[in-house]
């Protein structure tokens, strides 16, 4: 047991792809006791803390999903007893991320915390598919907001707001929000662009209009995560890549080379074959389809 306090830092991990992670992250993990994570966070990132303790804290077995308050007992046990705690958070720690909460349990108990953010979904695998939020000329600000815990009433709101709006958490309410900025004024063929499982070998980029998103999204367990950006579309200069929304399928190693490198500039998503195997995507590959993001 350590003679000094512990301390709770919490990390914002990205959204998956381990390339997002921050220096000050991984930093962190490989100083980490204990590494207390969510579902969200993928194993290549879990695997840069090989000394650590990992607690899972979507997987613990009190119900689906863990309450807020058990994962806050849990961070100030382990910042208790003097480890070096590390709280890794898809994402953003800040950014629908309950991180505030973890910070006032800590403060509350005296446990010393602090915080790494991390690059969101927003920017993230918006960023990474080709959606920018903002370019010079065309947009100044845009709008951010959840699907979840909204209702009518808050999407009527976010509807009159100037710019694209992204939605958190939305693939659940897509009619009402589709309905709402519709019934604001935004035209049916406004483009929108859902990114599931960004940075995952799963990710799906799917493009398509206000009118046409309640039935994308029809089977909303299929879409989940995903991030939703109404108002804008994929760069031009991304989808006239030779490669894009192909699949590369290689073996792991192949992965971190200039080759793979070269691949992503021409569009294409290199994907370790070992991960994606199972995919619906990797079948239709593997049966000799032309693989496509939908
Ligand atoms: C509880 S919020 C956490 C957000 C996180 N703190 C962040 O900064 O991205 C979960 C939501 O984030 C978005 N999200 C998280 N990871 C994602 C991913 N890999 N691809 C697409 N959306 C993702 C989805 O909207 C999902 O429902």
């Amino acid at each position: 047991m350590h003679e000094h306090n512990g301390v709770v830092t919490l990390v914002g991990a990205g959204p998956g792809d381990p390339d997002l992670l921050t220096v000050g992250a991984l930093r962190a993990l490989q100083r980490a006791d204990v590494v207390v994570h969510d579902h969200l966070v993928c194993p290549d990132i879990l695997a840069l803390a090989p000394q650590a303790t990992l607690i899972d804290v979507g997987k613990l077995p009190f119900g689906e999903r863990t309450e807020q308050e058990t994962i806050n007992s849990i961070l100030v046990r382990e910042g208790s007893l003097g480890r070096n705690v590390v709280r890794l958070k898809g994402g953003d720690p800040f950014l629908f991320g309950r991180g505030t909460e973890e910070i006032q349990a800590l403060h509350q108990a005296g446990v010393p915390f602090r915080v790494i953010p991390g690059v969101s979904s927003l920017n993230g695998v918006l960023g990474a598919a080709g959606v920018a939020v903002t370019a010079r000329g065309r947009n100044r600000g845009f709008a951010v907001f959840s699907g979840a815990g909204s209702g009518d009433a808050d999407f009527a709101q976010w509807a009159q707001a100037p710019g694209p709006a992204v939605i958190y958490m939305g693939v659940h309410k897509a009619a009402a929000i589709a309905r709402a900025f519709m019934a604001a004024g935004r035209a049916a063929d406004t483009p929108v662009v859902v990114v599931a499982r960004g940075g995952g070998a799963n990710e799906v980029i799917a493009e398509t209009t206000l009118a046409g998103l309640p039935a994308l999204l029809a089977d909303a367990a299929a879409w989940t995560p995903a991030i939703i950006a109404i108002g804008v579309e994929r760069e031009h200069a991304f989808r006239a890549r030779p490669l894009d929304g192909k699949i590369a399928w290689a073996a792991g190693d192949w992965l971190n080379s200039e080759a793979a490198d070269y691949a992503r500039a021409l569009g294409a998503r290199p994907v370790r074959l070992e991960e994606g195997a199972q995919h619906p995507l990797a079948r239709a590959v593997n049966a000799g389809v032309k693989a496509s993001r939908t």
